[in-house]
């Protein structure tokens, strides 16, 4: 028999039921420790052990999907041993809020740390790191002049030229679902169509700027951070970000975050986490993964300033997940997969 790491049975079924990656949580919560539920992957495990490392606090985390651990955190209830649950995505953080899945959070750090846009109007969840969806080109095939809305790509002269994100990411999900909030379901649709029309579609936005560099794409959408990630390793990938939407309501604006659980054992210790990574984890949280910091007060790294101010969509979490089901019905009509 192969020797095997023991575990307690209920780790095991936490394990086994929903194939989550790195599961490090143990069944009892101890007094002082923090049990994280996070479909955000980036970074964490650093921050986390930063975190154990300054405070003696244990922080045992678990990742998997976003549905799945909302759905997790539900069926749970009451016997639930997160204390605070993170994921990308606004959308999905209104809907869990709806959900009843967080506590409201009393905090004047984290009032301060997070600017009003950023966070629950109800405070029960604070955006903790900023992502912009943005367009990218082929600096020898396409000029920047050429470049404007999300809209223009949508004109004839893209044809074939155009790389997307699959149907299914949330991120192109709430990209369609502020369409749709700023200009109705109409005007969306004859967008996306023209997208479609002149467009490949792709599984992942590293992908796509390999795509974009290697010629098979002239232009594509994508979040900021995979461009820096793949410009840190090669400065001369022959990939170049343009700032979209500029006099047309500001870049589209996405986030990552979290809140306290509203079953938690532990609230105090889940809501000094947050307030952690807020403030002193901010860098060590978004460094790697070249996001935005969200506290105005941590600096965005230097291959992020590069790329210049610019103006962001104002963002709307609630309509995120409120108009998600009218994006996803848009999407498939249009044959968008
Ligand atoms: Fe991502």
């Amino acid at each position: 028999m192969k020797p095997h790491r023991r575990r307690t049975p209920r780790v095991l079924a936490l394990v086994a039921a929903a194939g989550l990656i790195a599961p490090t949580l143990t069944a009892c919560s101890s007094g002082s420790s923090i049990q994280v539920y996070s479909a955000r992957h980036y970074d964490l495990e650093q921050a986390f052990e930063t975190y154990q490392e300054e405070t003696g606090i244990e922080v045992e985390f678990l990742f998997g999907s976003d549905a799945e651990l909302r759905e997790r955190i539900l069926a749970e209830g009451e016997n639930t041993v997160a204390d605070v649950y993170i994921t990308v995505d606004a959308g999905n953080l209104a809907a869990a809020a709806e959900e009843g899945i967080f506590k409201s959070v009393d905090s004047a750090t984290l009032d301060e740390a997070v600017p009003p846009e950023l966070r629950d109007p109800e405070d029960r969840w604070f955006a903790l790191a900023k992502r912009l969806r943005t367009i990218i080109y082929a600096p020898d095939r396409v000029s920047p002049s050429e470049l404007s809305t999300y809209e223009a790509l949508a004109e004839p002269k893209w044809k074939g030229r155009l790389c997307l994100r699959t149907a299914t990411a949330s991120y192109t999900q709430s990209l369609v679902a502020a369409m749709i909030a700023e200009r109705g379901e109409a005007d969306t649709e004859r967008i996306v169509r023209g997208w479609v029309d002149n467009g490949r579609i792709f599984s992942n936005d590293v992908e796509i700027i390999k795509n974009v560099a290697s010629g098979n794409c002239d232009v594509a959408i994508v979040n900021h951070y995979y461009l820096a990630r793949e410009l840190r390793d090669d400065p001369n990938l022959p990939v170049e970000l343009f700032w979209a939407d500029q006099n047309a309501g500001g870049v589209h604006v996405n986030i990552s975050g979290g809140g306290v659980v509203a079953n938690a054992n532990n609230p105090e210790g889940g809501q000094k986490l947050l307030e952690w990574l807020a403030t002193d984890g901010q860098s060590e949280l978004v460094g790697d993964n070249l996001e935005y910091p969200t506290n105005p007060k941590v600096a965005p790294d230097p291959l992020l300033t590069a790329w210049g101010d610019y103006q962001e969509q104002q963002i709307d979490a609630k309509a995120y997940a409120d108009l998600n089901a009218d994006a996803v019905a848009l999407l498939g009509r249009l044959g968008y997969e």
